[in-house]
């Protein structure tokens, strides 16, 4: 059987359509190139004929979906000679920003919300030698001061403000589509920030674009002036379907949102700044938002880890949450292909995960006859 080329990234994979020069210096750790895991128990135990995947951007090198952007960022501010980047975040940007500098070679400086990022993303920060700035504010503070620092310092923000790194995530949508070898039906994310829900929807768009001729002038982001070619034909384009934690939605509310709560740390966010695209792809997609509390969250959290093996963080598995409830409420039809993006690992916040875990931890003495009892008493 002949070699298959080794798999070195997103840029090499996608340099077509990503705005990078043959001769940049690329700056990755083979992001992309996550599974799109079918699940079989939970459609099972719904009793509903649809086809849920999810897209497990876990897997990629710092386990978020934050790695597909960064890589694009951090390569152009290493083009533009930037000695070092910035951002706020509510800790998988962090963890990304810190280990894509410390590859290229330059300083990060993270600011985070002092007692509100997940353990797993502080250590990662940490470890990747990040200059780490607590602040005694949210998320949105601190995305205020760094766009403010950034005036006065010579720093490069890598946020998703930074229109790289929306180039990068739009590749997951690449992906889904040349696995699926169509676009999904519904593609439903969680949404904090909204860069993500953006990118997914500039993906699809490009992809559904006929070499150059793009297929509708509606899109927002190339105005039917797709700056890389358009992808293959594509007819379909999912309808975009983006979920909040109920203490974070200010999509639901209609406006910003001042004091964000909710135990998915990761989406802690009131004040998300790709407010109009995030609205635009919805509305251009024939989808919808919704919202859930923590407890949907964690639940849908539980069973997409206890049934089907997959272990995502808490902000998350809101998508699966909105997908299911969608599904039983008919408003995604039965025979719909539906897939939910997994942005981080559950690794990433194991105390929340061990606080709502009800699973036995059995203390047993060191002998044979007790471990056996133990066996025997919990089989299923
Ligand atoms: N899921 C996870 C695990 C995240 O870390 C984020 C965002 C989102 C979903 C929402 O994506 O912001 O593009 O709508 N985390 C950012 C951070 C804000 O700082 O790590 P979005």
């Amino acid at each position: 059987m002949p070699f298959r080329p080794r798999y070195t990234g997103l840029i090499d994979k996608y340099r077509d359509r990503l705005p990078i020069h043959d001769d940049a210096r690329v700056i990755s750790l083979g992001e992309g190139n996550t599974p799109l895991i079918r699940l079989n128990n939970v459609p099972r135990d719904l009793n509903k004929e649809v086809d849920i995947y999810v897209k497990y951007e876990g897997l990629n090198p710092t386990a978020s979906f934050k790695d597909r952007g960064m890589t694009v960022a951090v390569t152009k501010a290493v083009e533009a000679d930037s000695r070092a980047i910035i951002c706020a975040s509510t800790g998988n940007t962090s963890a990304s920003a810190a280990a894509y500098a410390g590859r290229a070679g330059i300083t990060a400086f993270v600011l985070i919300p002092e007692g509100k990022i997940a353990m797993g993303k502080l250590a990662q920060a940490m470890m990747h030698g990040a200059v780490v700035i607590q602040i005694q504010g949210n998320f949105d503070a601190g995305m205020q001061l760094v766009k403010e620092v950034a005036d006065h310092a010579p720093v490069t923000i890598v946020n998703s403000i930074n229109p790289y790194r929306l180039q990068g995530q739009k590749t997951a949508a690449f992906e889904i589509i040349e696995e699926l070898e169509r676009a999904p039906d519904y593609h439903c994310l969680p949404v904090g920030n909204a860069g993500n829900i953006t990118a997914h929807w500039i993906g699809y768009c490009e992809y559904s674009s006929a070499s150059g001729d793009h297929v509708t002038d509606a899109c927002t982001f190339c105005k039917g002036h797709c700056p890389y070619g358009g992808g293959a034909i594509v007819g379909n384009r999912p309808k975009m379907v983006g979920y909040q934690a109920s203490g974070a939605a200010p999509f639901l509310r209609g406006h910003m949102v001042d004091s964000p709560e909710t135990v998915a740390t990761a989406i802690r966010i009131g004040h998300p700044q790709s407010w109009d695209y995030a609205w635009a792809a919805v509305k251009e997609s024939g989808g919808w938002f919704d919202e859930f509390s923590d407890e949907e969250i964690l639940a849908a959290q539980k069973l997409l880890a206890e049934r089907e093996g997959v272990f995502c963080e808490p902000a998350s598995a809101t998508s699966l949450a909105g997908a299911l409830r969608d599904i039983r409420s008919g408003k995604i039809p039965e025979g719909s292909s539906v897939v939910c993006t997994l942005t981080g690992h559950g690794l990433k916040d194991p105390d929340t995960a061990i606080k709502q875990s009800t699973a036995p931890v059995l203390k047993v003495p060191s002998e044979l006859d007790a471990v056996r009892k133990a066996i025997l008493d919990n089989m299923a």
